[in-house]
């Protein structure tokens, strides 16, 4: 695997290559991305994967600072991937100055659930993700689906900027009790961590009674959040949205039956997570 930190570097390495396949990560890799590596090996080659913490997307009272930066124990496991060329930017490679242009997401949908608890948060994502594919320029890349929101707002950002790279989703990985791998995970206590999967259940349970017919919504995020309250969680939202524009469903799209999905993100201790499942 070929280690650069300089565009120069990137693009010399990439010259010529019209299949390439993208992941843009923020490192501390763990099997969720890795399962992201293999699934841009399906889709086109040679495999681009890169490291960055973008402080664009950090709000200043977030972990920008503490986030967990784990480049060497990474570099081992893209290069047992197959990964060919790592992308590392300093700071300075990648903002040399101010990055005073911005890509905004219209507000309907970048300031809405997670948009509405993080500001900034997806122009921050937006911005970097425009800038990587510039740097890369993939036919492919690849996003998670546990970053629901942030998969349909590329995805929207590459069509309506008519962008010559796909989005692809994949799966959210989960461990076996359930949990959704985050790389915030490892700041849970171990008591925390045993309490963490309740998150994908209160989903889970949520996802069951509209699955069996219960649409009274608003009484179903209410229930799923006053529970995880009780068991000592401080909930953002549980929050049921149609898939086509996470926007809350009308009695219409419910009775149409509209794909949807419920969207959570809650604090256990100071460690706050995020997952979704589709319905
Ligand atoms: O999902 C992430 O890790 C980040 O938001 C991304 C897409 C790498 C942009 O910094």
């Amino acid at each position: 695997m070929k280690i650069v930190s300089t565009i120069e570097e990137l693009r010399d390495q990439l010259s010529g290559q019209l299949r390439t396949a993208f992941v843009p990560t923020m490192g501390n890799l763990h099997e969720g991305h890795l399962s992201l590596m293999r699934l841009a090996r399906k889709h086109g080659d040679p495999v681009v994967a890169s490291i960055f913490v973008n402080r664009l997307q950090f709000g200043p009272n977030e972990d920008f600072d503490k986030y967990p930066r784990t480049f060497q124990a990474d570099v081992e496991k893209l290069e047992k991937e197959g990964v060919y060329v790592l992308f590392a930017p300093t700071e300075k490679e990648l903002y040399p100055e101010p990055q005073e242009f911005r890509v905004s997401p219209p507000d309907g949908l970048g300031n809405t659930l997670e948009g509405e608890f993080r500001p900034g948060f997806f122009t921050g994502v937006s911005t970097v993700v425009l800038k990587l594919f510039s740097c890369v320029q993939p036919k492919v890349a690849v996003f998670g689906k546990k970053d629901y929101q942030q998969l349909m707002i590329v995805r929207n950002m590459a069509r309506q900027f008519a962008l010559p790279t796909q989005i692809i989703a994949a799966e959210t990985w989960r461990a076996d009790d359930g949990l959704a791998l985050s790389s915030r995970n490892m700041y849970l206590s171990a008591t925390e961590r045993a309490e963490a999967p309740s998150l994908y259940r209160a989903l889970t349970s949520v996802a069951g009674e509209v699955r069996s017919g219960h649409l009274d919504i608003y009484q179903l995020e209410h229930k799923a959040m006053d529970e995880l309250a009780s068991r000592g969680w401080n909930p953002d939202y549980i929050s049921i949205r149609k898939q086509i524009d996470l926007q809350p469903p009308t009695a219409g799209d419910l009775a149409q039956g509209a794909p949807l999905v419920v969207l959570a993100a809650a604090k256990l201790g100071t460690t706050r997570l995020i997952d979704n499942l589709e319905i």
